[in-house]
This record gives C-alpha cells, structure tokens and sequence, in this order.
C-alpha cells in the first residue's frame, strides 16, 4: 500500500499534532506531510519547524484555491483537524469527501457547535453537572461538529472537577486514541 499524506490544520498549541508526529513517524500506513495554520502565532509552527515538516500559513485574504494547490502540491489524502479554529469550507470538503477529520474535546453531539471549542467546552460541560465527559472524533461536513461520528472515548467526572481538571482527563484521552483512530480510518478508507 502506498503510503497516505496527511495534513494536520491546527491554530493553537499543537499538543495532539505532536502526538499524531510522532505516531506516523517511520509508520509504514501515512506520513504526516504538512501543517496548516492559521494564526502567525500558534505553537504548532514551532512544533512543525523542529519537526521539519512543511508548514503553510493561511491568511485572511487567500483564496481557498491556493490552500487547494498546496494540499495537491503535498498530495494530500486526508486532513486531520487538530484545535483548527475555522469552519472548513465546503468546496475543500467536496475536495476530500470523508477525508476530513475532526476531534471536539466533549462527547457530542452535546457540548459542539459554533463558539463551543477550548476551555468554553469544559467550562458547560462543568456547568451541567455531567457525570462524564471525552473525545469525539468524526468526519467533518458542512456544520461545525455536526458530521458522521467514528469513535468515542469518555472518562468520569466527579464533583471536585474544575473545568482544567476536565480539560486536563479529556486531553490525556486526546493523546491517547487519536493517533491510533486515525490510522485505522485511513487504512480502511
Ligand atoms: C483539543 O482539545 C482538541 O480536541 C480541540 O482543540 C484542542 C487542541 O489542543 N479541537 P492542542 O492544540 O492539540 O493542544
């Protein structure tokens, strides 16, 4: 099997892109081959950059087509969004129909939609009293967190929970399964 190229989008601290870095490195099923971003600031630059992996910023007045002939340029098969703060346009999805992946940090289809990502996630999730918490991951369509679920993984919550302790169980979860999901998707795709 040919290996997959994949391409991580991340706007934020990176911690699931180094994860998924150093899973597909030396991994006979995909590489991971560039790094989207959107904010000239964000920490995964860094992580890209030490990692010597390509990395391509999105500003506010490029077209969609120049981000769709960097992603061809790579030979992109599947995107991996990880803390990617933007909605995904639809003409990238008809471009990778399934092939666009997503992890929300809350069990959806609670806890999603516009405006609910970082801590405002754990911070609801606290403010209803939910006995447990986790990841989704799931294929991304038009709306945000709204897509075909593939995989979830919860973990209890108790009432000493903070929102950072919530945060910190659901990341453990994060480095833990997304990897592992991703492979599997994409040897089955
Ligand atoms: C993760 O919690 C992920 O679920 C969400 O954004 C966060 C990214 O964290 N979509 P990091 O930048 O990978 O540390």
């Amino acid at each position: 099997m040919n290996k997959k190229h994949i391409a991580i989008f991340a706007s934020g601290k990176g911690s699931n892109a180094q994860k998924l870095i150093q899973h597909f490195r030396n991994n006979s099923s995909a590489e991971i081959s560039l790094i989207v971003c959107n904010n000239e600031k964000a920490e995964v630059l860094q992580i890209a950059s030490a990692e010597k992996i390509p990395s391509f910023l999105i500003s506010k007045n490029d077209s969609l087509q120049k981000l769709i002939s960097e992603l061809r340029n790579h030979q992109i098969d599947f995107i991996v969004l990880a803390g990617y703060l933007l909605l995904i346009p639809a003409e990238l999805i008809k471009e990778f129909p399934n092939r666009i992946i997503n992890i929300h940090p809350a069990l959806l289809p609670k806890f999603g939609g516009k405006g609910m990502y970082g801590m405002k996630v754990h911070e609801a999730v606290k403010s209803s009293e939910e006995k447990k918490s986790g990841i989704t991951i799931h294929f991304v369509n038009e709306e945000f967190d709204k897509g075909k679920i593939i995989f979830q993984a919860e973990v209890l919550l108790n009432e000493n929970d903070s929102p950072q302790t919530i945060a910190q169980k659901v990341q453990q979860l994060e480095h833990e399964h997304f990897a592992r999901e991703i492979e599997k998707i994409i040897s089955t795709g």
